[in-house]
């Protein structure tokens, strides 16, 4: 016989029949939307290398995460612009940062929003790495891990008694998960979960997000605490220590050049798995869709649904708003 038996295309006939047998589906419930604080009020401050994302003033971000609500997003996850940095990036626990603010201010107008914390110093701090910087035996100038620990912990704890649901610590220091859930044990929130940037690649797709935080390295570059890209087996690893740690959540990040990181981790662990389809990734899309290359609107569906069939429970993207309008 000729003709093949089996035919694949018998059930992609009518759009019913592809919806009937698709794998995956992606949900508003999926995402979680990045949002940068500012100080200040009716502040809404474009980034220049992310169409469509602002540095936000307090007020504003609520306008913000009020869309996300309306147009089905459950959680937004927010990064602090400080008035003021020094060298320990005191203002990352400023209970009266734009961080701190805009958790009660959220949480105060739309209460069942989910709204997650990045803890990380390089936001706060002067020279831009996410730790205090320390010289080591050899001479060199490094992030000090140890003395960092201390300092994320305060973090996390203001951002928990202003309110947060979560925190995200995303500096890559060894044993901050540890050190974190200690400190919000000993302080009672022993309820709040972890999410933890388990496997975290020493990326150029963070550029973009990078001026959105204004959080570029002053020297150096961030190798010697995040992975390198290279390293599959070493994500495992990462994401077993943050687990014995107490990890309640664990994240890779970049999602899109990491894709089968996704899956050896969801293969790891059952514990929900989240993806940050980060700031270079976004930008890309939206400058081919700018120049009239590529449909933006599908090929935001398509990364996205990638992302979520390559075994990512979660999805951190600036895309959240616009793709959950778009899924209807
Ligand atoms: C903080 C942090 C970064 C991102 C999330 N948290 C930047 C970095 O590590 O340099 C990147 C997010 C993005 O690119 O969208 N350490």
């Amino acid at each position: 016989m000729a003709f093949p038996t089996r035919r694949p295309r018998r059930l992609r006939r009518t759009e019913t029949l592809r919806a009937m047998v698709r794998e995956t589906q992606l949900s508003p419930r999926d995402f979680i939307l990045p949002l940068f604080a500012m100080p200040g009020k009716d502040q809404r401050t474009p980034v220049p290398s992310m169409p469509g994302v602002f540095q936000l003033s307090v007020d504003q971000i609520v306008a913000e995460a009020r869309r996300a609500h309306d147009a089905g997003v459950p959680s937004v996850i927010l990064f602090g612009l400080p008035e003021h940095k020094d060298a320990q990036g005191s203002s990352g626990w400023d209970p009266e940062g734009p961080v701190a603010r805009s958790i009660a201010a959220i949480k105060d107008a739309v209460p069942e929003m989910v709204v997650i914390t990045d803890v990380c110093m390089c936001e706060y701090t002067d020279h831009g790495h996410c730790g205090e910087l320390v010289t080591a035996r050899d001479g060199r100038v490094e992030v000090s891990n140890d003395a960092t620990l201390e300092l994320l912990a305060r973090e996390a704890l203001c951002h928990a008694r202003a309110g947060a649901d979560m925190v995200a610590p995303s500096d890559m220091m060894d044993g901050r998960v540890g050190y974190i859930r200690g400190t919000l044990d000993d302080e009672g929130f022993t309820d709040l979960p972890i999410m933890s940037y388990a496997a975290k690649y020493a990326s150029a797709f963070y550029g973009p997000f990078r001026d959105a935080a204004d959080s570029a390295p002053q020297q150096g570059d961030r190798r010697g605490y995040q992975m390198d890209p290279a390293n599959a087996r070493e994500a495992l690893a990462e994401v077993e220590l943050d687990l014995d740690e107490g990890a309640d959540l664990v994240m890779v990040k970049p999602a899109l050049s990491y894709l089968d990181i996704i899956t050896r981790v969801r293969e790891l662990t059952d514990v929900p798995v989240a993806a940050y389809n980060v700031s270079g990734e976004y930008s890309m899309v939206k400058a081919a869709a700018a120049a009239d290359w590529v449909d933006g609107t599908r090929v935001m569906l398509e990364v996205l649904t990638s992302i979520k069939r390559a075994g990512a429970d979660l999805i951190l993207t600036y895309h959240a708003v616009e793709a959950a309008e778009a899924l209807g």
